[in-house]
């Protein structure tokens, strides 16, 4: 186990926010853990989980210790007869785990290409893009208890996965609660890809490829190719502009709270879900708001997609995470002013 001190944590977020890591280690196996649990200054400290860094919002220096999740590793696990069973690291990178599934001839991520961030985050907030979520690909986890080192597997209804959560994201209220944030870290996971292998084609944008291209039985790399190219469209790389993804999950309401929302804009957009409750667009909310391409200080709204917030600083003049959480909380107000919802942040404030 290497311990560092005062690392700056810059380069290991996306929105590219300056602060640093008062204490770090990397973890590349069980063993890094389990050596911080038998170090007896270590061990008594407070811990908190750093993936890729894109889900995160860093507020100011992390006081606590971070445990950098650099495990690697990507193979074929298992066969059956219906799946591929590929196990990947935490440590590896999401996109790259997407492209070497179909190198290899594993379809069935191509929905997900692109999205930032580590595999060892992605069951933590279940991603999902382009109708797939990682719950409809994942076979189970390896984690590893932050108290005792003991290593454990869950399948997919214990990982309790909604959307864009997951049991990870919620703490423990009690013995029988399976909360697991702050008491365990993903180690690996392991992918349940089909053999008998269906294109997910139902998304609009999709639907636009097709009809633009003529191509209506595309291949998975040409789902794949066509994902990156959507989202490289409307999505900012935070290689070049700092962002988190999408700040605020989509809110759900009842048919009378849309049907009230509908009365004051009739255009807003809408999808009815398979349990009779409707889903927003909160980009469309917050657009409809006034707030593309607008900033507070230096966080701004991204120009092409209300629903990302941007890093708009510079050497000079940084964007820290508390004016991410002004703007974030300006725009909540306008929103829930306007038509009476409160939308929920995505990503982690630390
Ligand atoms: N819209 C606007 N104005 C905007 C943004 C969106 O009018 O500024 C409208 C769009 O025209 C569209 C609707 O809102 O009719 C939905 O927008 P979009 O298709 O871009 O998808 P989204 O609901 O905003 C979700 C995910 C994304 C994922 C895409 C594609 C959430 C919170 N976000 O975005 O996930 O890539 O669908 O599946 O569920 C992420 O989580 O970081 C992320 C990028």
């Amino acid at each position: 186990m290497n311990l560092e001190r005062n690392v700056p944590l810059q380069p290991y977020n996306t929105f590219g926010i300056a602060a640093k890591a008062v204490a770090l280690v990397r973890v590349r196996g069980e063993s890094d853990l389990r050596a911080v649990l038998a170090d007896p200054q270590l061990s008594t400290l407070p811990r908190q989980v750093l993936g890729g860094g894109s889900n995160i919002v860093l507020t100011g220096d992390v006081k606590a210790l971070v445990l950098k999740m650099e495990v690697p590793g990507l193979r074929l696990a298992k066969e059956t007869d219906k799946h591929w069973i590929i196990e990947a690291g935490a440590g590896v990178d999401w996109h790259e785990l997407v492209d070497w599934t179909l190198a290899h001839g594993y379809p069935g991520l191509e929905n997900m290409a692109l999205i930032p961030g580590t595999v060892g985050a992605s069951p933590v907030q279940n991603i999902g893009a382009y109708g797939v979520e990682l719950q409809d690909r994942f076979e189970s986890l390896d984690a590893q208890d932050l108290l005792t080192g003991e290593v454990f597997s869950l399948n997919a209804a214990q990982c309790g996965f909604s959307y864009r959560d997951s049991v990870f994201k919620h703490a423990s209220a009690g013995p029988d609660d399976l909360g697991l944030a702050g008491r365990a870290v993903i180690l690996r996971v392991r992918f349940a890809l089909p053999k008998r292998w269906k294109p997910e084609l139902g998304y609009a944008d999709l639907e636009r490829k097709m009809t633009e291209t003529g191509n209506h039985a595309p291949t998975a790399r040409q789902i794949f190719d066509w994902v990156c190219a959507i989202r490289r469209a409307k999505l900012p790389d935070p290689q070049v502009i700092g962002n988190a993804g999408s700040f605020f999950k989509n809110p759900t309401v009842t048919p009378e709270q849309c049907a009230d929302i509908i009365a004051r804009d009739p255009k807003v957009v809408h999808y009815h879900l398979d349990d009779g409750r409707i889903k927003l667009a909160a980009g469309w909310l917050i657009d409809a708001c006034g707030w593309k391409g607008k900033s507070v200080g230096h966080a701004g709204v991204y120009e092409k997609q209300a629903l990302v917030l941007v890093n708009r600083g510079t050497a000079e003049h940084p964007c820290t995470g508390g004016e991410v959480m002004t703007l974030a909380k300006a725009i909540q107000t306008s929103v829930y002013e306007r038509f009476g919802i409160l939308l929920e942040p995505e990503p982690v404030v630390i």
